[in-house]
């Protein structure tokens, strides 16, 4: 569904009352999409929050699901304008929200900068949001700043995987099950956002572990499949 004209954004359900907010932007070479997922649950989820200038038409793709003032939780991965610029914003219009994300996050930027203290949790730490349960990983450097990490939903088994697999693109469909290594690969190698960490081998295998069966990307379209797999088949590609 389209929620804004003038900007293309759009929401559109991933999984089970996981839905990706996406708005384009044609005017980056290549084009570009930045995405943003909300959880509606008892208490409702949005990871992450998008740019401070995004924040009116994400703010609006929010509303055409659930009243934005009800929002519990806005997460980020890692600390970025396009994770949390807009991460004061919903704190002023969602009374009960709290900043989540991982330890090093809390303790080196969120405390100072987020109006409100930041809920942070552990490596491994689960918490229920109602009929989902999200899971947090630390996943440092991965693909890129010490505080990294993601969410994994539990109940759709859905990995809220940041910047990983980051595809190019204005118009890229809201899910696909088409190869999306390939063009996020096409990516790296161009931008080379990915840190030169050693332990990359070892995050992927253990978020493999968890087996996502959907994988909602930041950047491009969400995918489905054998996540497992895939999370290998990055592994791979990192070490050639
Ligand atoms: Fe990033
Ligand atoms: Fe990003």
């Amino acid at each position: 569904m389209i929620t804004n004209r003038q900007s293309g954004t759009r929401i559109d359900e991933i999984a089970d009352k996981i839905f990706r907010i996406s708005t384009p932007v044609p005017s980056m070479p290549g084009g570009f999409s930045f995405n943003q997922y909300l959880i509606v649950d008892d208490s409702p989820l949005l990871f992450h929050m998008g740019l401070r200038r995004m924040f009116p038409l994400v703010r609006e793709a929010v509303a055409a699901v659930i009243p934005p003032g009800t929002l519990r939780f806005v997460g980020l991965s890692h600390y970025e304008a396009d994770e949390c610029g807009s991460m004061n914003d919903w704190l002023a219009v969602a009374p009960s929200a709290e900043p989540l994300c991982g330890q090093v996050a809390k303790l080196v930027s969120v405390d100072d900068v987020a109006d409100r203290p930041a809920r942070a949790l552990a490596d491994g730490e689960t918490m229920p949001l109602g009929t989902h349960t999200v899971t947090w990983l630390d996943t440092p450097h991965l693909p890129h700043a010490w505080e990294c990490g993601y969410l994994f939903e539990n109940t759709t088994r859905t990995l809220l995987c940041g910047d990983l697999f980051t595809q190019g693109g204005a118009d890229c469909p809201p899910v696909t099950q088409a190869d999306i290594l390939g063009p996020s690969e096409k990516f790296r190698k161009a931008m080379d956002y990915f840190s030169h960490t050693t332990n990359a081998r070892a995050m992927l295998d253990r978020i493999a572990k968890m087996g996502p069966r959907t994988l909602a990307c930041m950047h491009g379209s969400a995918w489905r499949g054998d996540g497992a797999a895939l999370l290998q088949a990055l592994a791979e590609a990192l070490e050639e």
